[in-house]
């Protein structure tokens, strides 16, 4: 008999339902005579929200959010987060961080896409192994959530994602299915909203199925924050901790297993799963509580995540890195002095030491002089004739001004958990401060600030620079200093489509949806496997971003192994100075009896090379990396063929390509036809 087998036979069935249950908002229940404890479990994914009081809570690192941390294509640097994570939640007892949330971003106006690292379930997945590691590293249980196709805010407790069978396993749980296979997450988080109906909170083919059965998650499940409804069905389902505590569950789940209506065995198996836990997280040993150094260390982390996060996304004209040289900068826009680090809702960081932008770039250029405007008011309680004043103070700063420096973006509540944005523009009175701005004919730099795509309205063409800056932590503006000044090379890449218009997002028809329901008609295409399927102009694309240097690749070769292809390519570094590139990879699959989309990222490294060198990069591409769910055969499979293989800086940059001939996969597989498959539609249909 194992530890835990004696914890949980000294139990009565009554305290094996209160285990279940939780005993407060963030706490588990405990019987410190039979040894077991409480377990704490905080928010968030990007730092921690160790609550004192309701909506109170202790001051923690706040580092980039999600989103931010997709931009940086780098698993090393993701993996440090997670570990900085792990350490603070440590620090103070927590045994659960509640993050990381993968769901996919199907449509920019979720409001909760600033939690989610990308479109693509790849980048998302390996982000988030990194993560976990860290955290996990540390003796923290990392939460996986929300699982899943929790992909928008609107009617998040009553929609139901209505998804075929290859379009779940292929886009909205690939990326829950890697992480799950490499990374072993102690805890899963189910979502609020219904799956084909049925609410992830009960839904079995979900939570033990899929989850357990299928994939061989043996960690604890527990409920996304009052997503529960009925007790006994999500118990039965396989979820095995509700929280936070609900009134009148113990009575219902007891009531149950009286009569029969629940087996006993599956209150046991929930019992054991939260016994478990504890145990795993009862490894890292007392707490010792962050010294100064940490907290500073931590700060500098989430500075240099920062940096990397950013996107540049044009600078045609040559105005970045800043020059030593300059000597004056107009700086517009309230962000200057507070920027908008984070989104709204149970994410939301106490943070431990904001870093304002205005004084960092005053330090980075000292002998120029840095006049500011504020720009429109980010209260938005200005009138018109506020709003045309303001503007008028912010032309006139900018006029007399070597370079302007606009930071706009979503205001506090803008992008927030709970609801969504109403679109995509920049909000208020912005657009109309950029365009007079440009119109002084001073040279300006807009930097965005959001948690998503947002649409760059036809400024952008006149603009000298324009830079994605996400909602960067507490040292967002020390790190958006470090880029515009080239303190670092800009090396951040889009996890996710800028589309040109609103109109072009794959979900536009089917969202929010309808009657309850949301129809994910688009299929596996979403992101810029959509715009790439209807070949639609974006403004750009997957993948994209600037550096300050230029880099090359050459030398593709791909070779086949037994578990599936080896790539290996050069990257050169053919410019000034040393940088930063993302590489990528991507596969076309050949026909099959499925439509695949035009390319699949297959691959990425962020591959840091000085002036003048080339780097050598090897990837291994597992045979799963190239497949398509076969719903038929339940898993995933190859069909034989040439398949494509495309080398470079975007998923609209591929710059080496070759075939290769890959064999049908899994060997064991039968090999299917249309008229195989036509003959069982026939047979089954007629029955
Ligand atoms: C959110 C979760 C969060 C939980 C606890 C819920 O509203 O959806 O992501 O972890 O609250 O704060």
């Amino acid at each position: 008999m194992t530890d835990i087998d004696t914890a949980l036979e000294s139990l009565t069935i009554e305290e094996r339902i209160a285990l279940t249950v939780g005993s407060g908002r963030w706490t588990t229940v405990a019987y410190p005579e039979r040894g077991v404890r409480e377990l704490w479990l905080s928010d968030g994914p990007h730092g921690l929200r160790r609550e004192t009081a309701p909506d109170v809570s202790v001051p923690s690192t706040c580092f980039p959010t999600a989103s931010a941390l997709g931009a940086t294509w780098d698993r090393e640097l993701v993996q440090r987060v997670g570990r900085a994570l792990g350490r603070e939640a440590a620090a103070l007892n927590v045994d659960v961080l509640l993050g990381p949330g993968i769901n996919m971003k199907r449509t920019p106006l979720c409001g909760r896409n600033f939690e989610y690292p990308s479109e693509d379930p790849l980048l998302t997945g390996e982000l988030a192994i990194a993560y976990i590691r860290g955290v996990q590293g540390m003796g923290v249980a990392a939460c996986l959530k929300h699982f899943a196709a929790n992909n928008q805010e609107q009617w998040r407790h009553s929609i139901s994602a209505q998804i075929d069978q290859r379009t779940l396993h292929e886009t909205y749980l690939r990326a829950f299915e890697r992480v799950i296979e490499h990374a072993e997450p102690w805890t899963v988080m189910c979502a609020y909203n219904r799956l084909n109906g049925t609410y992830t909170a009960e839904h079995r083919g979900l939570l033990t199925e899929i989850l357990r059965d299928q994939w061989g998650f043996s960690g604890l499940v527990v409920s996304d924050w009052d997503a529960v409804t009925d007790p006994v069905a999500s118990i039965a389902a396989g979820l095995d901790l509700i929280m936070p505590v609900k009134d009148g569950a113990t009575e219902a789940l007891l009531a149950a297993v009286s009569n029969g209506a629940l087996a006993q065995e599956a209150v046991d198996q929930a019992a054991r799963r939260l016994l478990a836990l504890a145990d795993r997280t009862t490894s890292r040993g007392p707490a010792t509580p962050l010294t100064d150094e940490e907290l500073r260390a931590h700060h500098e982390l989430a500075r240099e995540v920062g940096r990397a996060s950013i996107v540049l996304l044009h600078n045609d004209s040559g105005v970045l890195p800043l020059s030593p040289q300059t000597t004056s900068i107009a700086v517009i826009g309230s962000f200057a002095q507070v920027p908008v680090i984070q989104g709204g809702g149970s994410a939301n960081v106490n943070p431990a030491s904001p870093g304002p932008f205005l004084g960092a770039l005053r330090q980075a250029l000292p002998s120029a002089e840095i006049s500011f405007a504020v720009g429109v008011r980010p209260d938005g309680e200005s009138t018109e004739t506020d709003v045309a004043q303001e503007i008028a103070e912010a032309v006139a700063v900018a006029a007399t001004a070597q370079v302007a420096v606009v930071l706009v973006g979503s205001l506090p509540g803008h992008e927030s958990e709970g609801y969504d944005r109403a679109h995509l523009e920049l909000p208020g009175a912005q657009r109309n401060l950029v365009d007079a701005v440009i119109a002084t004919g001073t040279p300006t730099v807009v930097a965005v600030a959001a948690g998503s795509a947002v649409l760059l309205g036809d400024w952008h063409d006149r603009s000298a620079a324009v830079l994605h800056w996400w909602f960067g932590g507490e040292a967002a503006g020390e790190s958006l200093a470090d880029v515009l000044t080239g303190s670092c090379d800009a090396r951040g890449r889009l996890g996710e489509t800028i589309p040109l218009r609103a109109q072009d997002v794959p979900a536009y028809l089917s969202y929010p949806g309808e009657l309850g329901e949301a129809r994910y008609g688009e299929g596996v295409f979403i992101g810029y496997r959509w715009y790439d399927a209807m070949e639609l102009e974006v403004r750009y694309p997957f993948g994209h971003g600037l550096s300050y240097t230029t880099f090359e690749y050459e030398d593709l070769e791909v070779t086949t192994t037994a578990e599936g292809l080896r790539v290996e390519v050069s990257v050169q570094n053919t410019g000034a100075r040393s940088g930063t590139d993302v590489l990528q990879v991507y596969c076309t699959a050949p026909p099959s009896l499925v439509r695949r989309p035009i390319r699949d990222l297959v691959g990425f490294e962020a591959v840091s090379v000085e002036a003048g060198v080339a780097t050598r990069i090897f990837l291994d591409i597992p045979w799963k990396d190239l497949a398509y769910y076969d719903v038929a055969a339940g898993g995933w499979r190859c069909a034989e063929g040439d398949y494509r293989i495309e080398v470079g800086a975007s998923s609209r940059d591929l710059r080496l390509s070759t075939a290769v001939a890959v064999p049908s996969w899994p060997v064991s597989a039968s090999v299917l036809t249309d008229e195989g498959i036509d003959t069982e539609i026939r047979a089954r249909t007629r029955n």
